[in-house]
This record gives C-alpha cells, structure tokens and sequence, in this order.
C-alpha cells in the first residue's frame, strides 16, 4: 500500500508536541467531535503506544504531504522503483488511493477546511471529474440545508482583471473556484500577484487591483477587498519537474500557499492501470450496455497499441468505446485511424 509521508506543522498526540516531526500516513485529516485528527504510524515516535497514532490537529493545513515536496529526483526515483516492485492489483490500490485523497482534499476545499489546493496530474485521468463531482455534491447537500454553496469552475484562459472580477464576485466563505486547465493564470505575473493575495497564510487575505480601472468601478468592484473563499487548481503543469527558474520561483510561490497533489501517475502502467480501475468499479463504461465482453476487448486493444494511442487516458478508452459500440465490425480499423500515431 501507500507510503505516503507528512510532516505535522501543528499538532499533539496526547502531551507530545509533534511540530515539524514526519510521519508516515495511515489517514489523513478526519473531523472528529472533539477536533479533528490525522492517523500515523508511531514507528517508535511514542514508544509504548500503539502502531497508529492520532495526532490531534486543527485541519488539513496543519500538516504537509513531504513526498511531494522532497527533492523531486529522489522522490521520483524511489517512487518509480517502489511502482515497479508492486504487483498490478497493488498498484492499483494505490492509486485508486491517490484519488481518494483528490476526494476528501476536494471535500475540505469546498468545506473551507483548507483554503487552496493544486492538483496535477496527466490529461484524461479523472482530475476535472473528481473534483466537479464533489462540487455537484456539495451544492445538492447545501442546498438541502438551506444554505448555498457558490462555486465556479473556471476553464481556459483569464485575463487579470477578469481573475481578479471572479476572485471578487466569489470571495465569501461559501464559495469555492475550480480553475481547470487554467495554466495562463498561473504563468503570468499580474495574475499569480492577485493569487498569492488570495491564498496567503495570514488571517487576512487582502487582494488589490493597483491601477486606476473604468471596468471595474462600472461594475462597483472595489479596488481592494478580503477573499475568504477556497480555490482549487488543476494543471497538466508538474510543478517539480520546471525547468525555467522564473517559473519555478513562481510556482514555488504559490505552492507554500496551497496543498499540492500530484496524481503521479506518469508511466505508461500506470494509466493503463487506471483505466483498468475505473472499468473495474463498472462506472467507465457504464453507459454502454456492454454485456459480451466488449469492455475488456477495448483494454485489450488499449494495450496492445499502448506505444501507438496519441494518449494513454479515461477518455481515450471512452472514445474507442463509442467506436466499439458503434461499429462492432470495423471499430478496430477506425480506432487505428482515428486514435493512433501513424506507423
Ligand atoms: N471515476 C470515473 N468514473 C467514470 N468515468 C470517469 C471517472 N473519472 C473520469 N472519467 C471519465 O474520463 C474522462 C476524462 O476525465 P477528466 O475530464 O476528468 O480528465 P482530466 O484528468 O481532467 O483531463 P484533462 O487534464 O485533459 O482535463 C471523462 O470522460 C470522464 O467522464
Ligand atoms: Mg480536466
């Protein structure tokens, strides 16, 4: 399973003070009635307790993921050989995991237990579906409560000044904005500047347009005001693997601010072992009305051209499904065209 290291920044267990101690993760942050609590395994941390520990903290922000931010050769490195060593149903454990973390990370966004949080990951995984698919959920269960959650997801590309028109529109505490593939905002200046303002770890987190704007003052948009919302980002970007230093001062920047999941599931395996999960649980050809075995001809296909697809990903093992239903005599043929590099 997992090997999944934190570093608490806040936090006891019982009278210990466990501040900058690391940890290896069992669960992470759960609520709980007297405060919330994170499980980790003691490794002689607490000698004569027991295996797993509860450290006591106040939410997710009180303790970082170390995986994500070590050195990223090593991490990278070890995690590759560690992927390697694991049989498939291992793998797949782990990274069906992985995105449980995406879900209950997403959760405490939308919740505003933790004000931001960047995922990546590679294109057609799940990412922009995990996280709306709480976003739904939460709105429904709000709803029901009577009190509404605001939420935008926002994709492509953003001006600054209409970043900072959103940042504004949605800056209550019940609002959450998904950013999907909105890398544009995250690689210029003006934009990034209105981000950190956004996301800084003070308890005021005060955003200010500096320059004299006609636009905004039409629309009574103040020159500065405090955000309290939460934000999710999703990216292709792997913050990382950067080579530009400008860019990684930038991210870097922006990571401290936020929780940073990186999917990593960078390896040819690793996708196919994906979609092999989610076909598994039934929900990726669910519409399909697939009863003969089609599902596992379309992984079989899948794999057997895996150096040929132009993308390993959820959605291409959906597209070559709707050819497989659509055309159960020449879907293969149609695939090769259509999906594949040429030879
Ligand atoms: N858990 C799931 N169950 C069923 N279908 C899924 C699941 N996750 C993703 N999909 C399907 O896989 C496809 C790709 O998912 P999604 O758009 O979320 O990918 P992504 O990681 O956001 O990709 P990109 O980086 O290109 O935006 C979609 O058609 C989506 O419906
Ligand atoms: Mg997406």
């Amino acid at each position: 399973m997992t090997k999944t290291t934190i570093r608490i920044k806040q936090g006891y267990y019982r009278n210990f003070d466990c501040a900058g101690k690391v940890f290896e993760l069992v669960k992470h942050y759960t609520p709980g009635v007297k405060g919330g609590f994170v499980t980790v395994r003691n490794d002689g941390a607490f000698p004569g307790y027991s295996d797993t520990v509860r450290i006591n903290v106040a939410n997710f922000t009180d303790y970082e993921f170390v995986g994500e931010n070590a050195a990223p050769a090593v991490s990278e490195v070890v995690a590759k050989a560690k992927a390697l060593s694991q049989n498939d149903d291992e793998r797949i454990a782990e990274i069906a995991e992985r995105f449980e973390i995406l879900n209950d990370m997403s959760k405490a966004c939308i919740a505003g237990e933790i004000r931001a949080m960047i995922v990546s990951g590679p294109p057609g995984v799940g990412k922009s579906y995990t996280v709306e698919r709480e976003v739904e959920k939460a709105q429904l269960i709000d709803q029901l409560a009577g009190k509404r959650l605001r939420a935008e997801v926002v994709k492509g590309s953003a001006t600054p000044i209409g970043l900072y028109q959103t940042l504004y529109k949605y800056s209550d505490k019940n609002c959450v904005l998904v950013f999907d593939d909105c890398d544009s905002i995250l690689l210029d200046d003006v934009s990034l500047n209105l981000l950190k303002g956004a996301l800084d770890s003070g308890k005021k987190r005060k955003i200010s347009w500096l320059s004299e704007s006609s636009a905004l003052r039409r629309e009574g948009i103040p020159d500065s005001f405090e955000f309290k919302g939460s934000v999710i980002f999703i990216t292709n970007l792997k913050f990382d693997g950067m080579k530009s230093q400008k860019l990684r001062d930038h991210l870097d920047a922006l990571q401290s601010r936020c929780h940073y999941l990186d999917l990593t599931l960078d390896t040819m395996r690793d996708k196919l072992l994906r979609i092999r999960q989610i076909a598994g649980t039934g929900d990726l050809f669910a519409d399909y009305d697939f009863e003969n075995g089609e599902d596992q001809e379309v992984i079989a296909f899948m794999e057997r051209h895996q150096n040929r697809l132009r993308e390993m990903s959820l959605r291409m093992a959906t597209k070559i499904a709707d050819l497989r239903k659509t055309f159960p005599a020449k879907w293969q043929a149609l695939a090769q065209s259509t999906c594949m590099k040429m030879a």
